[in-house]
C-alpha cells in the first residue's frame, strides 16, 4: 500500500533533478551576482611581481605599454581606469615612455571629472573652472587640493596601477587621500 508505483519512482526522480537544477542555477546566479562584491573587498589583486591592479581601457581590457604608446605621444595625458576604476591619467613624458605615475581625474572640489586641455597646458574643471597644472598639483580653486597620485609601473608590458602613500612630491605633505 505504501509503495510507489512503478511511474512515481522516475517522477520523484525528475523531480530531485529539477530541484537541484533550480538550485544549481539560483546558486550560480547568487555567486555572480556577489562576485564584484567580494571583488571589492579583496586586496589589489597581483599583477606580476610587484602587484597592483592593471589599468584598462575604455572598454576594460588591460592596457599594455606597447598599445598604449603606439596612439599616444609625448606629453599625452589620457585616461584609463585605475584603482577601484577611477579615471585616472597615465602620463606619456617627454622621452617617450608612460610615466611613473598617474593622476586621479576626480576634481577635489565635487567631485567632477577633469579633462586635460592641452591646449592650455592644464587640467581645467568644467564644472566650476578649478585648474590643475602637468603634474595635477592645484593652481586655481575652488578645488582646494591637487590631483591624488597613483603609482604607475610597467610589468612585461602590463601597465599597473598602484596606491601612491608616500609624500606627495608636489607639495611635501602627506597624501590627503591615503
Ligand atoms: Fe571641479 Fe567644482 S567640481 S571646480
Amino acid at each position: 500500500m505504501t509503495q510507489l508505483s512503478s511511474n512515481e519512482v522516475p517522477s520523484m526522480g525528475r523531480r530531485q533533478f529539477m530541484n537541484l537544477l533550480t538550485f544549481g542555477t539560483a546558486t550560480g546566479v547568487a555567486l555572480g551576482a556577489l562576485y564584484p562584491v567580494a571583488n571589492y573587498f579583496m586586496p589589489l589583486r597581483a599583477g606580476g611581481g610587484g602587484g597592483g591592479t592593471s589599468a584598462k581601457d575604455e572598454l576594460g581590457n588591460p592596457v599594455t605599454k606597447t598599445g598604449w604608446l603606439a596612439s599616444h605621444q609625448a606629453g599625452d595625458r589620457s585616461l584609463v581606469q585605475g584603482l577601484k576604476g577611477d579615471p585616472t591619467y597615465l602620463i606619456v613624458n617627454s622621452e617617450g615612455e608612460i610615466g611613473e605615475f598617474g593622476l586621479n581625474a576626480i576634481c577635489t572640489h565635487l567631485g567632477c571629472v577633469v579633462p586635460w586641455d592641452s591646449g592650455a597646458n592644464k587640467f581645467i574643471c568644467p564644472c566650476h573652472g578649478s585648474q590643475y597644472d602637468t603634474n595635477g598639483k592645484v593652481v586655481r580653486g575652488p578645488a582646494p587640493l591637487s590631483l591624488a597620485l597613483a603609482h604607475v609601473d610597467v610589468d612585461d608590458d602590463a601597465v599597473l596601477v598602484k596606491q601612491w602613500s608616500e609624500t606627495d612630491f608636489r607639495t611635501n605633505e602627506n597624501p590627503w587621500w591615503a
